[in-house]
C-alpha cells in the first residue's frame, strides 16, 4: 500500500505515520506538509529514513496532482487546526481546509485514488449537557471560523464521491490528546505550563465539556476505516471520555502534586462550545474497533511522562505561543462557580 498522508507533520498526523509504519512495515509513505507553525518535522525523526518527504501546499493543484497519481490512497489530515487562531484570523483556515480539500479531491477524482478525509465532531457544533451524543445522523451545525470551515470540506467531500464517484470515507473525531501535540492546544499548554512552574489556564469557569480520546485509538479507527469503510460512508470516533475543562485541570494538577484550586481563570472564548459528545457505536459494529486507553487517567500520566521527557521538541514554541495568547487579549479573570 502506497499512501500519501497530507499533514503527517503535526500532531495527529505524525503520530500516524509512525504507527503505521510500525504496524505495518510494507506500507510507503509520502508526507505532504507545508510546515505551518503547527509542522515539526522532529515529530517524524524517528522515520525519518522510512518516508519521502515533500514540504508543500495541499492548495497546490499541480504538486498535489503529481504525489495523488504514485499513490493507492490519501489520508487526508492537513488542516488550520486551532479554534483560537481561527478567531484571530479566519482566511488560512478557508485557504486550507476548503481550499485545499478541493485540491485534493480533484487529483483524487482525476486519478481514481482512494481518499480518506479526517475531520471532526466540532462541524456538529454543540450540545446541551442532557442531550444525546452526536452520530452520524446528527445535522451539521458549526460554530467557529474552525469548524465552518472543516465542515465545509466535509461536504465537498460529500458532493465529489456523489457527484464523481469519489472512493471516499469521512470519519469526524472528538478531541485527541498525546504525544507531540502543539503547546496551544489545552492539555498541553497546562502540563508545559506546570513544567515552567506557571498555573493552568482554564477558560472561564471551565464547565466546557470535551471527549477526549488517545491520538493512537484515533489513528487506529482510520487505518480500520481505510481497510474496512464502506465507500461514502461517514463514521464518528470517540471513547467515551467525556470530562469538563476544570476536571481535566485538576486531574494534571494531581498528577504534579499540586494543590486542586492551583490554577487562574482567563477570559473565556468567544462562541466557545459548550459540549462534544460522540456515539461510536457505528464504528464498534461495523469494523470492531475499540479504543486500547480505556483508563483517560493513565493516558494523561503517560503523555505528561512524554512532555517532560521531551522538553527539546516543545520548548521553541512555548514562549511565542504564550506571547500569542496575551496579545490576543488573554487576562485573568475572576468567576464565582
Ligand atoms: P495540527 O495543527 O497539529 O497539524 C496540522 C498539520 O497540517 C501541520 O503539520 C501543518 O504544517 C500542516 N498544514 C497546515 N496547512 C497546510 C497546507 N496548506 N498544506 C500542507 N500542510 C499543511 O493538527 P492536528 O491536531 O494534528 O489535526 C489533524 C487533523 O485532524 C485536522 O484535519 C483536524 O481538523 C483533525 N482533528 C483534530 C482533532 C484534535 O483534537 N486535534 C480532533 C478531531 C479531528
Ligand atoms: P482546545 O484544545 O483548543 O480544543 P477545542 O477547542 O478543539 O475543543 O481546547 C479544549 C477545551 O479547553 C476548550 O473547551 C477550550 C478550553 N481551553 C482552556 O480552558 N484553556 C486553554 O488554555 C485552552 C487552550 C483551551
Amino acid at each position: 500500500m502506497r499512501l500519501l498522508v497530507t499533514g503527517g507533520a503535526g500532531f495527529i498526523g505524525a503520530n500516524f505515520v509512525r504507527q503505521t509504519l510500525a504496524e505495518r512495515p510494507d506500507t510507503t509513505v509520502t508526507v505532504l506538509d507545508a510546515l505551518t507553525y503547527a509542522g515539526n518535522r522532529a515529530s517524524l525523526a524517528p522515520v525519518a529514513d522510512r518516508i519521502d518527504f515533500v514540504h508543500g501546499d495541499i492548495a497546490d493543484l499541480d504538486l498535489v496532482d503529481e504525489l495523488v497519481s504514485g499513490v493507492d490512497a490519501v489520508v487526508h489530515f492537513a488542516a488550520e487546526s486551532h479554534n483560537d487562531n481561527s478567531l484571530a484570523d479566519p482566511w488560512p483556515f478557508v485557504q486550507t481546509n476548503i481550499v485545499g480539500t478541493y485540491s485534493l479531491l480533484q487529483a483524487v477524482r482525476r486519478h481514481d485514488v482512494r481518499y480518506h478525509h479526517v475531520s471532526t465532531d466540532e462541524v456538529y457544533g454543540d450540545l446541551t449537557p442532557e442531550a444525546a451524543a452526536f452520530d452520524e445522523t446528527t445535522a451539521y451545525n458549526p460554530s467557529s471560523p474552525y469548524s465552518a470551515t472543516k465542515a465545509s470540506s466535509d461536504l465537498l467531500v460529500r458532493a465529489w464521491t456523489r457527484s464523481f464517484g469519489v472512493r471516499s470515507t469521512i470519519s469526524n473525531c472528538s478531541n485527541n490528546y498525546g504525544p507531540y501535540q502543539h503547546v496551544e492546544k489545552f492539555i498541553p499548554r497546562q502540563i508545559t505550563n506546570l513544567i515552567d512552574g506557571v498555573r493552568p489556564r482554564l477558560y472561564g469557569a471551565g464547565h466546557q465539556v470535551r471527549d477526549w480520546i488517545h491520538v493512537d485509538d484515533h489513528n487506529r479507527a482510520v487505518l480500520d476505516i481505510l481497510d474496512r469503510g464502506r465507500i461514502g460512508q461517514t463514521y464518528l470516533i470517540g471513547a467515551d471520555g467525556e470530562l469538563d475543562n476544570k476536571s481535566v485541570v485538576r486531574l494534571i494538577l494531581e498528577a504534579f502534586d499540586r494543590d486542586p484550586d492551583d490554577f487562574d481563570h482567563v477570559t473565556d472564548r468567544a462562541g466557545h462550545d459548550q459540549r462534544y459528545a460522540i456515539d461510536a457505536s457505528l464504528l464498534r459494529s461495523e469494523l470492531g474497533w475499540t479504543p486500547r486507553y480505556s483508563d483517560f487517567r493513565s493516558g494523561l500520566a503517560a503523555t505528561i511522562e512524554w512532555y517532560r521527557d521531551n522538553e527539546s521538541w516543545w520548548r521553541p514554541h512555548k514562549a511565542l505561543t504564550e506571547r500569542a495568547y496575551a496579545d490576543a487579549g488573554e487576562t485573568e479573570i475572576s468567576t464565582t462557580h
